[in-house]
């Protein structure tokens, strides 16, 4: 009975989870999560749709939700190549005209929100997976000083906040995790205000193994990172495009993929916690059936919202 226990109540750091408004979830995410992402409204596509105007209702409602309800949030995301409106990938300008306008994006969001969201995505994978830095509208017009100024704008307008450098595949791409981690250590040593990695964690039953995800949690920590697992989601389908039959045996593994990464979580130092975060809540909202065109069932909900084995597990 998910009503009378709390997943956030029986760990030690924040177990948060990605939601959108409005809240059809809100009993779940109430009960259960101490910590909440937006999935999608403080994207630069829904939160600056135009150059000079910024779209502040959902992003407004979900904060306001969080303290109404002594939540968490953790905001997603500010620099990313995708989801960005039309304006910004066709703007046109020098080089300090783009920074100039990523500053503009940066400040004004953050300065809002400062004091209300605790933690920031600033960055969004930025790395390609062989380790080279990907080619966006930022690293095109800026160059590859716009990650680090991004992070001093956003630390400029709250100095208080979290900042953190979010990315996918850390755990099995050794190339593209070390890439991210000699920048981001040597972005940290000459000063620049980064608080945290996020491991985004869309993984598998069955992939990457245990052992390459403890050791990226190490590394990263380590290396003096906070660690978010910051979008996790266990599918139980890796490749599949066909219909197949969910199994209890399937079930029962990601329940134990689940355990075993919020175990571990628990061992590492406190300072170096942030939290794990959920990439939604039932598997009826997840984003993998949709993007990948496959059938799945990634998340510790089912459709109904009644919990699965996942969340039994990890209550226990
Ligand atoms: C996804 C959202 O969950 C979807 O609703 C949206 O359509 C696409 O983006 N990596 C990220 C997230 O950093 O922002 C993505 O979220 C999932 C992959």
């Amino acid at each position: 009975n998910t009503d009378q226990q709390s997943l956030y109540q029986r760990y030690d750091f924040p177990v948060g989870v990605a939601i959108e408004p409005p809240h059809t979830t809100e009993p779940i995410v109430q009960t259960q999560f101490n910590s909440i992402t937006p999935s999608n409204r403080f994207k630069p596509e829904f939160i600056h749709p135009q150059e000079k105007t910024f779209y502040w209702h959902h992003a407004d409602l979900l904060v306001d939700y969080a303290l109404a309800n002594e939540k968490r949030l953790h905001a997603h995301t500010l620099i990313w190549h995708e989801q960005l409106p039309i304006w910004m990938e066709n703007f046109q300008g020098s080089k300090s005209d783009w920074e100039a306008m990523m500053k503009h994006h940066i400040s004004t969001i953050v300065k809002r929100y400062k004091g209300k969201v605790q933690a920031w995505d600033v960055i969004n994978e930025a790395f390609l997976e062989d380790g080279t830095l990907r080619p966006n509208i930022w690293l095109k017009n800026i160059g590859s000083s716009y990650i680090e100024k991004a992070f001093q704008y956003a630390h400029e307008a709250d100095p208080e906040a979290l900042l953190f450098y979010n990315d996918f595949n850390l755990s099995f791409r050794p190339t593209k995790r070390k890439a991210v981690l000699d920048l981001m250590t040597n972005l940290k040593l000459r000063g620049v205000p980064i608080h945290g990695i996020g491991m985004q964690s869309h993984i598998s039953t069955i992939f990457p193994s245990d052992q390459d995800f403890i050791s990226t949690m190490e590394k990263i920590t380590q290396a003096g990172f906070k660690l978010h697992i910051s979008e996790l989601d266990i599918s139980v389908n890796s490749i599949s495009k066909e219909k197949f039959e969910l199994t209890d045996e399937m079930l029962q593994r990601q329940a134990q993929r689940y355990r075993f990464i919020f175990n571990n979580y628990q061992r590492i130092e406190k300072q170096y916690q942030h939290g794990i975060t959920i990439w939604g809540v039932s598997d009826g909202e997840s984003w993998i059936p949709n993007y990948f065109g496959r059938e799945d069932y990634p998340l510790l909900f089912d459709e109904f919202f009644n919990p699965k084995p996942a969340y039994c597990g990890l209550i226990k």
